[in-house]
């Protein structure tokens, strides 16, 4: 059976063969139609993560799309699915195969009609956009909302999940000019280039157009954290989901203290089957209505290595 494969930490993922899976107790077998590549994959593949240096050799892919392939009562045979993995965070394989065996509570059905390359691409990074500004960032209807790294994918779901979710005033900060274009078409009412500078005191002058935020949802952290915490209104909330510019950041505290500022993290990893069930299932809902998308491009699995540092568009794989 056609997979990808980590061989050595630190190497790309190379196209190979692996063994057909059997169904274990409490799995289904899926028949993958889509894998995408996330920040998370290549973060477990490298070795470096925080959940240590993967066994090798393992499938990589922390999500994916697919059929059910042997039904049970709950989930027919032919059911659609989205399915998670713990494929470099724990041994095992994960999703860029042509069969994937799942445990069941990691399995969400999909409605008939979400379109599987789009919802693969939007997957955990809408799930990690929409959870951030809801659960742990209690957004509320008209506050205004800072979204760093508008032009990955976390960036362009939490633009568009926030404005459907009824926030006021939506700043986009991203590093290229075509992502700040594409996040004002996608919903963000002003575009906020971050490129050029990682000088703090400047990056928060330009994160200040329009006056303070409630909520700033950062996949970034490093100097436009920083800046973000600057343009926060007193008790306003920073939400941390990733490093994509830098592991640490250069946080005054006097920005913390003197606004009672709220600093908070926020991982995927911490929700529940159900909680995480419930997020993708809106995700897929805004999909099926027209309001969230994100850029990608569809590239055959048997191509991994030349796509597995791609950065851009959304890369997902199709075994
Ligand atoms: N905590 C969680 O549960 C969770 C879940 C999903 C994702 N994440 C994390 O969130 C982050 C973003 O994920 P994603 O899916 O949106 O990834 P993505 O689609 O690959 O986007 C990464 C973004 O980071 C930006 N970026 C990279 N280096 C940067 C720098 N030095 N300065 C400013 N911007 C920089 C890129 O900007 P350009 O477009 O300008 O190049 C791009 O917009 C990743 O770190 C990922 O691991 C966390």
């Amino acid at each position: 059976m056609r997979a990808a494969l980590i061989e050595t930490p630190g190497s790309p993922a190379v196209s190979g063969e692996r063994p057909e899976p059997t169904r274990g107790d409490g799995e289904v077998l899926v028949a993958v139609s889509a894998a995408p590549i996330v920040p998370l994959d290549r973060l477990c593949a490298s070795g470096t993560s925080y959940f240590g240096v993967p066994s090798t050799p393992y499938v990589p892919g922390v999500q994916g799309v697919g059929l059910v392939l042997d039904g049970t009562t709950d989930l027919p045979t032919g059911t659609p699915v989205w399915f998670a993995t713990s494929a470099g965070m724990q041994p095992g394989d994960g999703s860029m195969r042509a069969v994937a065996a799942v445990p069941v509570h990691d399995v969400v059905a999909l409605p008939p009609g979400a379109d599987p390359v789009l919802v693969a691409a939007l997957g955990l990074s809408a799930v990690a956009a929409w959870m951030a500004l809801t659960l742990r960032g209690g957004l509320a209807a008209g506050e205004r909302v800072l979204v760093l790294g508008a032009g990955g994918v976390v960036g362009q779901a939490a633009v568009q999940l926030a404005r459907s979710a009824g926030a006021g005033r939506i700043v986009a900060a991203a590093r290229g000019e075509r992502s700040g274009d594409r996040a004002l078409a996608l919903g963000a009412d002003v575009a906020v280039s971050l490129s050029g500078t990682e000088d703090v005191a400047e990056l928060a002058d330009r994160l200040r157009v329009g006056g303070p935020v409630d909520l700033v949802v950062d996949p970034l952290f490093g100097a436009p954290a920083a800046a973000a915490l600057r343009v926060l209104r007193p008790h306003g909330r920073l939400v941390n989901l990733g490093g994509s510019a830098a592991e640490t950041s250069p946080i005054d505290s006097s920005t913390l203290r003197s606004r009672s500022l709220r600093l908070l993290g926020y991982t995927n990893n911490d929700l529940t089957p159900e909680q995480r069930a419930g997020a993708l299932t809106h995700v897929v809902d805004e999909v099926l209505a027209g309001r969230l998308t994100a850029a990608h491009e569809p590239v055959p699995l048997v191509d991994v290595t030349g796509v597995w540092n791609h950065a851009g568009d959304r890369i997902v794989l199709i075994p």
